[in-house]
């Protein structure tokens, strides 16, 4: 990053990023977009800051074709960003989101997501999580119900993703009922 001037990763330069990385039209880029909406509304609903809406914005980068490499896209998103000058709290948000570990310990890559991205705070990454299980592929408001029916729809028993799904489904389900209380009723 030597003499490299950090990009501007507010939620503008965020939605910005993902129009240069995801094809028009592309679920990943609706889902994105959708995961942000949702990120603006619980940010000013909790007062939380504009970090968790530029990395509700960028949590799925590492699907993008410019990020993969190991194919765990929260290490994968994690590191791209850091290439482009990301904070440590960004990255951190973003290699940790939605029970990243679970699948990395699948993958054999939980001691190096650790190592490269320290977990952060659990109150962001919670909120973050739960604005990710309540968005659907198509970047709709969905229930977390509808959320983990459509991933078992699309991923077959047995794949790594909707097995590593499975193991996490009960953290999952725990912090988005601890956030949909916070707010007091779930966001639709
Ligand atoms: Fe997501």
């Amino acid at each position: 990053m030597h003499g490299t001037t950090p990009r501007k990763l507010d939620p503008a330069g965020a939605q910005a990023l993902l129009a240069e990385v995801f094809e028009p039209g592309a679920d990943r880029l609706a889902h994105s977009i959708g995961v942000g909406r949702r990120a603006e509304h619980v940010a000013r609903a909790l007062g939380r800051p504009e970090l968790l809406v530029s990395a509700a914005y960028l949590h799925d980068i590492g699907y993008a074709a410019a990020a993969r490499d190991t194919g765990l896209h929260q290490l994968d998103g994690a590191r791209y960003l850091r290439t482009l000058g990301a904070p440590a709290a960004l990255t951190g948000l973003v290699a940790h989101h939605t029970a990243a570990t679970v699948e990395a310990a699948e993958r054999g890559l939980d001691t190096i997501l650790r190592r490269e991205f320290p977990a952060p705070s659990d109150e962001l990454l919670d909120l973050l999580t739960y604005c990710d299980m309540t968005t659907s592929a198509r970047g709709e408001a969905v229930t977390v119900d509808e959320r983990f029916d459509r991933i078992y729809d699309r991923y077959p028993p047995g794949h790594l993703v909707s097995r590593s799904m499975r193991h996490a489904e009960p953290w999952l389900r725990r912090t988005v009922t601890g956030i949909e209380r916070r707010l007091e009723r779930p966001l639709r």
